[in-house]
């Protein structure tokens, strides 16, 4: 298991039957094609034809790196903007995080994939979005991923966090340490977005906190706690 596959990680949920945001896969690019890519150097027919689709566009849908999100959905739903969605083709080569993750985290051939684009439930602008921590074991805490918008202690905010507890515990029947993120559908689904390694304090490469103080996960953090950073 590749903690930063979004594929190792969705084939993982489907066997502890931990419901999940669906993808398909759209191709996969050897590293060293990358490489060749970035280096200016010809590439193959099959790196151009995978290429040319990144860049169709299709509506309703994102298309997604294996190991992250592109750059511009990350900035986009960070400034608080719930109607914004990938209308073209979001998936740039060069996005300069896709570059520095994609380099240290060993995964070859790179894998493309599409989602759907989803309507999650919105408060106050940013998406109703979890992020579960385990250490060691152990289920660390649960924080409100977007902590630029506080949540309050809601009867529904609390039974997510009790499911959020129970896919947490299924998870670690078979990761010891991760992060993992879910999204809360208007239906009442919390669906799998992605995982990756654990926080680790020392590690700048290590999942963010969201609303705990870097190095001080503890129990659920719905707002940010003294020390947190804001991304
Ligand atoms: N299919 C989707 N529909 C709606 N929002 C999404 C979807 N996928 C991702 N997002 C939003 O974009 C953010 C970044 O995507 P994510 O898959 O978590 O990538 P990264 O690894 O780069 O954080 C998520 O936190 C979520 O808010
Ligand atoms: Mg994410």
């Amino acid at each position: 298991m590749n903690l930063v596959s979004l594929g190792d990680w969705l084939s993982l949920c489907h066997g502890l039957h931990i419901p999940t945001v669906p993808a398909a896969l759209v191709g996969r690019l050897p590293f060293a094609e990358l490489e060749r890519v970035f280096d200016y150097q010809t590439v193959s027919d099959h790196t151009i034809r995978t290429l040319a689709t990144l860049a169709e566009p299709q509506p309703g849908t994102m298309l997604r790196w294996d190991c992250c999100a592109p750059l511009s959905i990350k900035h986009a739903l960070a400034k608080g903007q719930p109607d914004w969605q990938p209308t073209f083709s979001q998936l740039e080569v060069d996005d300069p995080r896709f570059v520095e993750i994609v380099y240290a985290s060993g995964l070859d051939p790179i894998v493309i994939w599409r989602r759907p684009w989803l309507h999650p439930v919105v408060i106050d602008r940013y998406p109703l979005e979890y992020r579960i921590f385990a250490s060691r074991g152990q289920v660390q805490g649960i924080a409100n991923y977007y902590s630029q918008r506080p949540l309050e202690e809601t009867p529904e905010i609390l039974s997510d966090c009790e499911t959020l507890a129970t896919y947490a515990s299924r998870l670690l029947t078979e990761v010891g340490s991760f992060s993992a993120d879910f999204i809360k559908m208007p239906d009442g689904r919390l669906l799998f977005l992605e995982g990756g390694p654990p926080h680790d304090p020392a590690n700048p490469w290590s999942a963010h906190p969201c609303c705990f103080a870097p190095g001080a996960i503890r129990g659920i953090a719905l707002r940010p706690q003294p020390g947190a950073q804001s991304f």
